[in-house]
């Protein structure tokens, strides 16, 4: 049973100044929802009531985007606006939500490795913060679905186009059904010569608590930050690691671009934006 996630949220967001000079990435709108509250929902989706989300300086707003706001609250009360009340609401009880600031930012196996107490000898899900993925069936549910198959690290990867894989996480390893893979390769950011697959890291996981024994012999790599792609190939040395080809579209908002299409292809899905947005880009892409 997987009962609980970690969400890391303390990067710097370099890709993304100056907007992320004083706030986090993770709290930059999609529409009207900040990224990381749809990165909470999906692991609420996928039955995951305990949530640890790694911090760090300048991410008080993430806390105080669950929190409650009395005031707020009132306020809305007053104003008899009741859908608006029953969305913050929402946002308030979705799940029980837990903080551990990374002191340092050495990187994302670093800030997993925060997690050690608070996930004690139990498998866990990790949800990038700054990854959504937009599917049928939520992506951590996908997962869980698979971890329950083999009781071993899941790792979520999306197809690639060739030309690209060396912007990416690669894996190799041996077909067990259409989707499911077991991994013999792990490859950080490979030449196209060198690369296994197209498959790439998609920014899901679901690890045993051995990654962080992994995590503590793993040295720093890349940018000089602990990676947790090399713990996980120190882990695949002690048991097998799968991977899983998820149903969905992934956005990495920590990207502009990506930012700016996820915004543009998640408010053609609303119906008050559908027609006038289609209609305004339809209007522009006739002047281009
Ligand atoms: P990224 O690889 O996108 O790194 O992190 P980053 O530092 O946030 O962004 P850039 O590359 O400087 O623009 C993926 C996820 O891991 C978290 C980030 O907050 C993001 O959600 N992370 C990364 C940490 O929690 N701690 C770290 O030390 C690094």
């Amino acid at each position: 049973m997987i009962k609980k996630a970690v969400i890391p949220a303390a990067g710097f967001g370099t890709r993304f100044l100056p907007a992320t000079k004083a706030q986090p990435k993770e709290m930059l709108p999609i529409i009207d929802t900040p990224v990381i509250q749809y990165v909470v929902q999906e692991a609420v989706d996928s039955g995951i009531e305990d949530i640890l989300i790694i911090t760090g300086r300048g991410k008080r707003s993430i806390e105080d985007h669950f929190d409650k706001n009395f005031e707020l609250e009132s306020r809305i009360i007053e104003k008899e606006e009741e859908a608006l009340y029953t969305q913050i609401r929402h946002i308030e009880d979705m799940a029980n939500i837990h903080y551990i600031r990374q002191k340092e930012l050495n990187g994302l196996g670093d800030a997993i490795s925060y997690a050690k107490d608070h996930c004690a000898g139990e498998p866990f899900a990790v949800l990038l913060g700054d990854t959504i993925i937009d599917s049928v069936i939520p992506v951590t549910q996908q997962m869980i679905d698979v971890y329950n198959q083999f009781q071993q690290t899941v790792i979520a990867v999306e197809t690639v186009p060739r030309d690209k894989v060396s912007r990416y996480g690669i894996v190799g390893g041996e077909k067990v059904s259409d989707t499911i893979m077991k991994l013999d390769q792990l490859i950080e950011k490979p030449s196209i010569q060198e690369a296994p697959s197209n498959l790439a890291i998609a920014g899901r996981y679901i690890l045993t608590p051995q990654i962080f024994d992994a995590l503590e012999k793993t040295a720093r790599g890349k940018g000089n930050e602990i990676q947790l792609t090399d713990a996980l190939r120190i882990l695949q040395k002690q048991e097998s690691l799968y991977s899983i080809t998820i149903e969905g579209k992934r956005y990495d908002i920590g990207n502009k671009l990506d930012y700016i299409k996820t915004t543009i292809e998640y408010a053609l899905k609303r119906d008050e934006f559908k027609k006038p947005l289609s209609d305004f880009i339809k209007d522009i892409a006739s002047k281009i």
